[in-house]
């Protein structure tokens, strides 16, 4: 009954977020490479912003910059533990790293 709760508070913020005009194409499988930093980005990082949000920033940074910019959305409320801050920065770097 929680996680129902919490689902529906999360699809409530995400439908608020949504403007009518953005397009309804899937962009939850921006082609990553399975593996526990997916995870943790498709179940931690779409709740405020599309995946594409961080997909579209392919190349741009190394992997002290995508920490930092993982550590800053934890700031805004992502909810991250530190393991998964450090696995996270980690699958960014390698896959979509420069
Ligand atoms: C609590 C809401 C929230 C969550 C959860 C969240 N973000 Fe964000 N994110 C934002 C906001 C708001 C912005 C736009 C403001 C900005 O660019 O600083 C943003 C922008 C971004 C950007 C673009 C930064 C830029 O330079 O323009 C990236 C990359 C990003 N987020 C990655 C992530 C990742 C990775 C996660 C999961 C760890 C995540 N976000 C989770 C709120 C969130």
């Amino acid at each position: 009954m929680k996680f129902a709760l919490r689902a529906a508070a999360v699809f409530f913020v995400v439908g608020l977020l949504r403007t009518p005009t953005a397009s309804q194409s899937s962009t939850s499988n921006e082609d990553l490479p399975d593996g526990e930093g997916k995870k943790i980005l498709e179940s931690r990082c779409t709740s405020c912003h599309e995946l594409s949000e961080v997909t579209k920033f392919r190349g741009y940074y190394n992997r002290a910059q995508w920490r930092d910019i993982v550590v800053t959305m934890v700031e805004y409320g992502a909810d991250l533990k530190k393991a998964e801050i450090e696995t996270l920065a980690d699958y960014l770097a390698q896959h979509l790293g420069k």
